[in-house]
């Protein structure tokens, strides 16, 4: 049986699913097959990028899917990889992700990191602007990237990203950011939402998912929804790509987020934004 995943507004109006599948280090052999298992689970968001080397599975899973569905029921995120940065470099880039997807429309595309030493960050950003005004990519943002970034898009363009998808779980809350996005309608999306499975043995984690239940990584994830982050795990079995899912049917009592919010110690498992360049 599949599960419906609840659907929220970006500011441009876009409705986005709240989790999604996304597929780092998903081998480009296993993509298509792991997309697909997460679509008949009931994920309708895949998460890839021009790094991964897996746009190409993606999209046969999303073509596959798209035999019985509508396009508007699938969204598909991908992200201008470093290197293309620059105006004419991202148009190329976003071709060539959409001839490995195979679809004539994305629904969301992201500038990977700020590479701010490049200082092209605000020319791609002006790329994918026009890609927007195109209707080749229905809304645009960024990842990995921090306030004065931000500000520096809205002030010399005008265009306020619709997301900002960052690091953050337990260990790495982000609270500052956090705030920042909420004034200014950025919604924010959680890379790692698992700290890549190193946060899911955490006593406190440990002992909430005894008392509600349900597994550590399902609680960790009600912690990121409840706090209306978005996010998007990652997993290679049926089975961890089912239960991360089936997070709808419970909450977290106040004193369980709580006890989750005090956790924070700023520990990243992947990289700082400003050692990326
Ligand atoms: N924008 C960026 O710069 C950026 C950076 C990193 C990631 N991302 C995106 O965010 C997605 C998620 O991040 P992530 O892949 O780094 O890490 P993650 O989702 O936090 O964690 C994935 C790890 O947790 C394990 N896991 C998943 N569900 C589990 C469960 N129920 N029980 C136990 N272990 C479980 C997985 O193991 P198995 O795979 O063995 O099941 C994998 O090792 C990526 O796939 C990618 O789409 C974006």
């Amino acid at each position: 049986m599949s599960t419906s995943v609840p659907r929220t507004a970006l500011a441009d109006g876009t409705e986005i699913d709240v989790l999604g599948y996304g597929v780092y280090k998903v081998p480009p052999e296993d993509t298509a097959g792991l997309c697909s298992t997460a679509l008949a689970a009931g994920y309708r968001l895949l998460d890839t990028a021009a790094l991964y080397g897996n746009e190409t599975g993606v999209g046969a899973a999303a073509r596959a899917f798209l035999e019985g569905a509508d396009r508007q029921d699938l969204f598909i995120t991908s992200k201008v990889w470093n290197d293309d940065h620059g105006f004419d470099a991202t148009l190329r880039a976003f071709d060539a992700t959409m001839d490995r997807l195979g679809l004539d429309r994305l629904d969301l595309y992201l500038i990977h990191w700020p590479c701010a030493p490049r200082d092209l960050y605000v020319e791609s950003w002006r790329a994918l602007d026009r890609l927007r005004a195109e209707g080749r990519v229905r809304s645009i943002g960024v990842s990995n990237f921090q306030r004065p970034h931000l500000e520096r898009l809205v002030t010399e363009t005008g265009v306020v990203p619709a997301i900002n998808q960052i690091e953050l779980h337990p260990y790495l809350q982000q609270r500052e950011l956090r705030a920042f996005h909420a004034l200014h309608g950025i919604a924010t999306q959680a890379w790692s939402p698992l700290g890549r499975g190193r946060v899911l043995d955490d006593p406190v984690i440990v002992r909430i998912s005894e008392e509600l239940g349900c597994t550590p990584a399902q609680v960790i994830l009600r912690w990121h929804l409840q706090h209306g982050i978005l996010t998007i795990p990652k997993a290679s079995s049926r089975e961890r790509i089912s239960s991360n899912l089936d997070v709808f049917g419970f909450t977290l009592e106040e004193a369980h987020v709580a006890d989750l919010d005090v956790l924070d110690r700023d520990q990243r498992f992947g990289s700082h934004p400003d050692r990326v360049g």
